[in-house]
């Protein structure tokens, strides 16, 4: 049995946050030459595709990780205890070193599903599947969610609920499923959540999220509040790739980074050719551009060129 990953992480810990089509497995390779966090998360995976024989090796195609990816945890969503169950208990022989259940995520789909955030409004059943992935594995299990589905106040009943049950981490989104991520994240309640955290369950690893950009993001928030664990970055890797790191990034470190995208794209596409019979979407590729040529004389002009391209080797002759 491995140890447990959030014990033995740093004091303010950081996670680059499971993003849906951005940190799968080419990215978080790129993430990780540019300078990764202390902890990834996988994208999403739906357990009832998971435990199904049409969704199977779908769902095991995105959980594939690679050894520069460790430690990782898997994010899962779902709303069925038993296949919270089935998908938990093959985790550790997968290669992660914990399991992370979303209940936060806003997306009208995975609502009606009875997913994501829609877990907010059923707390029994949230419990439920928490518990059914407990038992089936000896992994740690933590949970993302926000701070309520409708009111701000929401997070005072919702956040205990889940706390009761000691996951071994909890992640806040410090935004309601209702805000989306259209207001700033409410900072201010941060205090109160600790103290909560504090009463409840102790040994939980706190973590923090939304709007974070940097490490400077991170140093100015944990001098305020320093009884948070953890610290996790989303949209702010789009900023700046190396968002985990103090490096000055240069234009030449874009460019590189982007030539091992494209490279880490290739190959990886020809594995899911070999292994599950079909070749990765360029298309997909061009929502990554704008990271690595931005910002500087002729970045649009080139931008709009690259957004024509069919394949990887038409990319390569444009950016030299
Ligand atoms: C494109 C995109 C995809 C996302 N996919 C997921 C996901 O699969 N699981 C999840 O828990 N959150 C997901 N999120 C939410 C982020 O993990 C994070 O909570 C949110 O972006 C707020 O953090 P930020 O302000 O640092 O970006 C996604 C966000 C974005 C922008």
């Amino acid at each position: 049995m491995q140890t447990n990953v959030w014990e033995n992480l740093p004091p303010n810990f950081t996670i680059l946050a499971p993003m849906e089509g951005v940190t799968g497995i080419i990215f978080r390779q790129v993430i990780a030459k540019a300078g990764r966090p202390d902890l990834f998360f996988t994208e999403f995976t739906n357990v009832s595709s998971f435990a199904s024989e049409k969704g199977r090796n779908n769902a095991l195609e995105r959980l594939e990780i690679t050894p520069s990816d460790a430690p990782i945890i898997a994010q899962i969503w779902g709303k069925n205890p038993e296949h919270f169950r089935i998908l938990a208990s093959e985790l550790e022989g997968l290669g992660f070193a914990g399991l992370d259940i979303n209940m936060g995520c806003p997306d009208r789909h995975v609502n009606a599903a009875g997913g994501g955030a829609a877990m907010i409004r059923t707390p029994e059943l949230a419990l439920d599947c928490l518990k059914q992935a407990k038992q089936a594995t000896t992994l740690p299990v933590s949970v993302k969610t926000r701070l309520g589905y409708t009111y701000l106040d929401e997070f005072r009943e919702w956040l205990p609920t889940i706390l009761h049950e000691h996951p071994a981490a909890l992640t806040v989104h410090l935004r309601t499923r209702k805000e989306m991520s259209k207001v700033p994240a409410h900072y201010e309640l941060i205090p109160e959540i600790t103290k909560i955290r504090a009463q409840i369950s102790p040994t939980t690893q706190l973590i923090i999220n939304g709007d974070i950009k940097n490490l400077q993001d991170i140093q100015n928030l944990s001098a305020k509040n320093p009884d948070v664990d953890g610290w996790m970055i989303g949209r702010g890797i789009f900023e700046n790739p190396y968002c985990f790191t103090n490096h000055q990034v240069s234009h030449t470190d874009l460019l590189k980074l982007f030539q091992l995208h494209l490279d880490l794209f290739d190959k990886t596409s020809e594995k899911a050719q070999a292994k599950y019979g079909h070749t990765l979407s360029f298309e997909p590729l061009k929502h990554y551009f704008k990271i690595y040529i931005n910002n500087y004389d002729g970045a649009k002009e080139l931008r709009a060129r690259l957004m024509e391209c069919h394949s990887t080797e038409e990319v390569r002759r444009l950016i030299g």
